[in-house]
């Protein structure tokens, strides 16, 4: 019996995961390093410092260069978050949540940003959600279960009690290991080991994903 909803927030509940994009272009741009929108694909949900990883592959910065490099993309980020408002939240995310509220079904956010707060502020559904947990509550980032754990005890469930909506690949793999259900929001090549695939949350009813879900049990 599914009791909890845990829902990222990048690329899920709004398009931030855009502007995460441009912030390590404009930084890949002034190393002169090759990057674009196709080599994004890859740091979809993945930790800052992982991300920047993948971007600088093999050549050789100092520990110095990397913690600079990853504030400097992060002021890139927060300028273009100002800009955030309620009508950024992408199609069927706030009618989603509103239902899931009106059916007793708890929900949290379980975002690896350390700007997720902000985005929900900006995004006015910090009264929307039971609780968030954000780059700030675990050490271990997705594809580690831990996030999606401390979300599902802040609301007081059962692992096997949450559903997890994600956009990327590592959050499918983090809500499966940690014995949550997966709902993936995207193509199947990229969240197709999810329980259930969708292509958004546009239109989306909880009747729906509930249907899908039991669909798996039987
Ligand atoms: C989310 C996003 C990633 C981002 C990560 C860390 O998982 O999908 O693109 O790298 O959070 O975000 P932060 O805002 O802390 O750099
Ligand atoms: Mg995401």
């Amino acid at each position: 019996d599914i009791r909890g909803v845990i829902f990222d927030l990048d690329g899920v509940l709004t398009d931030t995961a855009e502007y995460h994009y441009q912030a390590w272009q404009r930084l890949a741009d002034e190393e002169g390093i090759p990057f674009n929108r196709q080599a994004n694909e890859a740091l979809r949900g993945v930790s800052r410092r992982e991300s920047l990883m993948l971007i600088i592959g093999d050549r050789k910065y100092s520990e110095a260069q990397i913690q600079e490099m990853m504030e400097r993309k992060n002021g890139y980020y927060i300028e273009l978050i100002h800009h955030v408002t309620p009508k950024d939240l992408l199609p069927g995310a706030i009618a989603l949540l509103e239902e899931l509220r009106q059916a007793g079904i708890k929900t949290a956010i379980g975002s690896a940003s350390k700007n997720a707060q902000t985005v929900v502020e900006l995004l006015g559904i910090v009264d929307k959600v039971d609780a968030i947990a954000d780059g700030y509550s675990v050490k271990q980032p997705k594809p580690a279960p831990d996030l999606f754990l401390y979300a599902a005890k802040e609301l007081g469930l059962q692992p096997k009690q949450c559903v997890v909506v994600e956009d990327a690949a590592a959050g499918v793999e983090a809500a499966l290991a940690g014995g949550m259900w997966a709902v993936g929001l995207g193509p199947v090549e990229r969240v197709g080991a999810a329980d259930v695939v969708l292509p958004s949350l546009a239109g989306v009813k909880w009747a729906d994903i509930q249907a899908k879900l039991s669909e798996k049990v039987l």
